[in-house]
């Protein structure tokens, strides 16, 4: 297939194909996984910066691991102990690690659009959006696809139950967006004020009882809830959440006993999650953070390998 996408900032303009294409990909990269020895020399001589303003664990480490496992030069920029604290913009900074040689960046932002303004400003990197603001995490979306359809197969006609703080998630829309796009249905659940204005715009619908919400559901995604959000009031408190949403033996009681259960990370045990559905046999959380790695090696393979197809 001819590869239409310069950059992976969102997933808007990703048609089924286009996902399907990295999965398929995805799958021989999480081949190389379980041999004895990861590293293939497909990237080497490309130079990979990893540019993050923001704390991350899974999608910083993973994409290194991939970048690693691929043979690619990888540079880790972290904000802290960087010229931004001289005041260096984000235009400046990444001008300077193109100017060095740098293949492709990977960016995780607070702002909004902070990936999508970099690939206007670079010339010939490209750039892997690791999460800019509330808006898009389209990495987390294609790992989270890949560890569903490995698991049950084609998702046409599934179903997704996402609970939580979709307001302010990036994963949320991008997921909505990927799912969607693969022909599963997806029912959003959680406190009335933690959901965007339109949630048909999205592409979903909305049940606030997370009991018949996750009825006959194929997975269980839940959210993170932002503690950092408590101030503003969005619900009553962590514990009155966990009281109401939160995933536990008791939910997990009205769902199917092979529903799958999701969740992005970094989980809060005990509000969004009870550690024995984390924990559980259901629980996907590792194959996702295995999945992670698959994904962002075929991201990297495909756009920077050179075989675009
Ligand atoms: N899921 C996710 O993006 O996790 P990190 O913030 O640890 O990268």
């Amino acid at each position: 297939m001819e590869w239409k996408h310069r950059h992976v900032l969102d997933l808007d303009t990703w048609e089924r194909p286009d996902l399907q294409h990295i999965l398929e990909q995805a799958r021989s990269m999480d081949e190389l996984l379980d041999r004895p020895i990861k590293k293939v020399p497909a990237l080497r001589g490309k130079l990979v910066v990893n540019l993050f303003f923001e704390a991350s664990t899974r999608t910083r480490v993973s994409f290194e691991l991939a970048e690693k496992f691929l043979s690619a030069d990888v540079v880790n920029w972290s904000a802290s102990g960087s010229s931004t604290g001289k005041g260096e913009t984000l235009r400046d900074t990444a001008w300077t690690l193109e100017a060095m040689g740098a293949d492709a960046v990977v960016i995780r932002h607070g702002a909004v659009g902070a990936a999508d303004y970099l690939a206007r400003k670079l010339k010939k990197s490209v750039v892997f959006n690791g999460g800019d603001g509330a808006h898009s995490h389209p990495t987390q979306a294609l790992l989270d696809l890949y560890t569903a359809w490995k698991k049950i197969g084609p998702l046409e006609g599934k179903k997704v139950a996402m609970i939580g703080d979709v307001l302010h998630s990036r994963v949320a829309r991008s997921d909505i967006i990927a799912f969607s796009k693969m022909g599963s249905s997806v029912v959003l659940s959680g406190p009335a004020t933690l959901m965007p204005r339109s949630v048909e715009a999205l592409g979903a619908t909305y049940d606030e009882n997370p009991r018949s919400a996750v009825r006959d559901a194929d997975i269980i995604y839940l959210l993170r809830i932002q503690k950092e959000r408590q101030d503003e009031g969005m619900f009553p408190s962590l514990d009155e959440y966990h009281q109401l949403f939160g995933f536990d033996a008791a939910l997990l009681k009205h769902a199917r006993p092979d529903a799958l259960v999701m969740h992005p990370g970094p989980i809060n045990r005990g509000v969004e999650i009870a550690s024995d559905v984390a924990d559980g046999s259901q629980s996907m959380i590792l194959g996702q953070v295995r999945s992670g790695v698959a994904i962002r090696m075929a991201l990297l393979f495909v756009y920077l390998g050179g075989v675009r197809q």
